[in-house]
C-alpha cells in the first residue's frame, strides 16, 4: 500500500494546464518534444491517477487570459495545479500573479529541459510563486508533477 493510498480525505482534485502550441504536440519539433499528443499524455495522466483519489481536469488553451482564468477559478475549487505554461512560463507576469493571488500550490512542469536550451527558457516569471518545477522528461513530467500535486496536497 502506497503513502499515497493512505489519503483519506476528499477525493484530490487536480488541474492540468497547458499553455500555447502544446496543442501541436505530436507533431510540433518531434526531436524536442516527443511525438506524443496532449491527448496521449492526458490518456497517461489518467492512467496514473485511475483507481486513486484523484481527479484529473487537464485543459489546453492558446490564450493567456484564457489561462488567467482558469487559475483564478481554482481558487477554492481544486487542490493543486500542475501547469505546463509553454512560451508565456518565460514571458508573462498575469500568470505569475494569478498563481499567486490563487493560493492554490502549483507545480510548474516542462516537457524539455529547459535549463539545457536557449538563453531566454532559462529564466521563468512562474517559478518563485509554484511549489517546484519538473523539466525535462518528456510525458514523464506529467506524471512526476502528478505525484508532487498529490506530495503537496497531503502535505507529506
Ligand atoms: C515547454 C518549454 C517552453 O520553453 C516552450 O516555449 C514550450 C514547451 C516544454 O514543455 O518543454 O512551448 O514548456
Amino acid at each position: 500500500m502506497g503513502w499515497f493510498q493512505d489519503f483519506d480525505g476528499e477525493r484530490m482534485k487536480i488541474l492540468f494546464l497547458n499553455g500555447p502550441n502544446l496543442n501541436l504536440l505530436g507533431t510540433r519539433e518531434p526531436g524536442i518534444y516527443g511525438t506524443l499528443t496532449l491527448a496521449d499524455i492526458e490518456r497517461a495522466v489518467r492512467g496514473r491517477a485511475e483507481g486513486r483519489k484523484i481527479e484529473v481536469d487537464f485543459r489546453q488553451s492558446n490564450h493567456e487570459g484564457e489561462l488567467v482564468t482558469w487559475i483564478q477559478e481554482a481558487r477554492g475549487t481544486r487542490d493543486a495545479i500542475v501547469l505546463n505554461a509553454a512560451a508565456y512560463t518565460h514571458t508573462s507576469v498575469a500568470l505569475r500573479d494569478a498563481i499567486s493571488a490563487s493560493g492554490v500550490p502549483t507545480i510548474e512542469i516542462h516537457l524539455s529541459n529547459v535549463h539545457a536550451r536557449e538563453a531566454f527558457r532559462h529564466h521563468s516569471h512562474i517559478a518563485a510563486v509554484c511549489r517546484g518545477q519538473v523539466s525535462g522528461f518528456g510525458v514523464g513530467s506529467y506524471l512526476l508533477g502528478l505525484e508532487a500535486a498529490v506530495i503537496v496536497i497531503e502535505g507529506a
